[in-house]
């Protein structure tokens, strides 16, 4: 198995709800380790940057409304299959889709505040790594 790193949001709605340490112990009890976290409340231009591939769809102000509305807990993850098994883990978007014992499904109320975000590949994973840990020589443990 590939030991891969994904990048890891939990959004608004979740840190509101107070669930950052249930999310945590998924990924821990999932083989998934925590190697560099940080909380930030992301300015409208970071949340335009960082969903730019998003730009042309409907949704697109909805989602970078929700995601400056207030903070958001960003960490990396570490692990075999760390993108698939986050995505395993993190439940289909819409969280009426989202297979019973998901984030998603535990925590998030509709598709507009779905709890947590997750890189969907290898390309997408580095870019959003170096996005929000820019410079920093993440070590594995
Ligand atoms: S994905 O992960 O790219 O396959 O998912 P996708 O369905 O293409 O959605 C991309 C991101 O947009 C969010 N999204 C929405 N936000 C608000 N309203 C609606 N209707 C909506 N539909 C999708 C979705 O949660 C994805 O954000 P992230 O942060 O990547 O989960």
């Amino acid at each position: 198995m590939a030991l891969e790193r994904t990048l890891s949001i939990i959004k608004p709605d979740a840190v509101a709800k107070d669930v950052i340490g249930q999310i945590y112990s998924r990924f821990e009890n999932a083989g998934l380790k925590i190697i560099a976290a940080r909380m930030a409340h992301l300015s409208r231009e970071q949340a335009e940057q960082f969903y730019s591939v998003h730009k042309e769809r409907p949704f697109f102000k909805a989602l970078v409304d929700f995601m400056v509305s207030g903070p958001i807990m960003i960490q990396v993850l570490e692990g075999d299959n760390a993108i698939a098994k986050n995505r395993d883990l993190m439940g289909a978007t819409d969280p009426q889709k989202a297979d019973k014992g998901t984030i998603r499904a535990d925590f998030a109320d509709n598709i507009d505040a779905n709890a947590v975000h997750g890189s969907d590949g290898p390309d997408t994973a580095r870019a959003e790594i170096g996005f929000f840990f820019p410079g920093i020589n993440l070590h594995s443990r």
